[in-house]
């Protein structure tokens, strides 16, 4: 499995670059970093070496396909975030048959990551948390969506997304989700255990003993 950070915040994504193959934004993401879009998906491709999602916002299959082309022309690694609406299902086809990689996003159901995965895209992002939010088991689709996949030979990969804690993360590794994009805080949480603690602090104790 690998692990993406799901941040436009650069800071928190050199803090755990040495564990993270890929970063996810999105427009709120974008908003929340207070930067231009531009600029910091180039700082994100410059610390990270592995696909980096940035979203195309035109409604129509024509002005998503220009904004992928234009997208992915900044950087090598970009994958273009396309929603997951009949329009952006024949964008990611246009993007797929020019060679430009597709993170679908959006997704709430196994039929819509099916379409994704039949029109070419790389990547397709389920948002559990905002279907645990409203009464659903996001963690269900990850599994179904992942089942599906096994039956065939897609070259799609799962992104599971909209973690909420680090329980969604190791649900979504026994499941096969190929990649969980994480947000900072729950990142934090993965390296944590009380007992850990507990533990370097007594052999820190129990060495400084030792020595005297
Ligand atoms: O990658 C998708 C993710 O950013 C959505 O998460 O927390 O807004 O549901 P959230």
């Amino acid at each position: 499995m690998k692990l993406f950070l799901d941040s436009a915040d650069t800071s928190a994504i050199k803090q755990y670059a040495h564990i993270i193959s890929g970063v996810t934004t999105n427009p709120t993401l974008i908003m929340k970093s207070g930067r231009d879009f531009r600029e910091v998906v180039n700082e994100i491709c410059s610390i990270v070496d592995g696909p980096i999602s940035a979203e195309a916002t035109a409604e129509d299959a024509d002005g998503m396909f220009k904004e992928a082309q234009e997208l992915s022309s900044w950087h090598k690694n970009i994958t273009v975030k396309i929603p997951m609406t009949e329009e952006g299902i024949k964008a990611t086809r246009l993007c797929a048959d020019a060679g430009i990689k597709t993170n679908v996003t959006l997704i709430f159901s196994a039929p819509q990551a099916l379409l994704a995965a039949v029109a070419g895209a790389s990547f397709v992002s389920p948002f559990l948390g905002r279907l645990d939010d409203i009464g659903e088991d996001g963690l269900a689709l990850v599994r179904e969506i992942t089942g599906i996949y096994k039956n065939y030979s897609f070259g799609t990969e799962v992104i599971a997304a909209s973690i909420r804690n680090p329980v969604h993360v190791v649900e979504c590794a026994k499941a096969g989700a190929h990649i969980a994009t994480i947000p900072p805080k729950v990142m934090a949480q993965l390296y944590n255990h009380p007992l850990t603690d507990k533990g370097v602090k007594a052999f820190l104790t129990d060495w400084e003993n030792a020595k005297k």
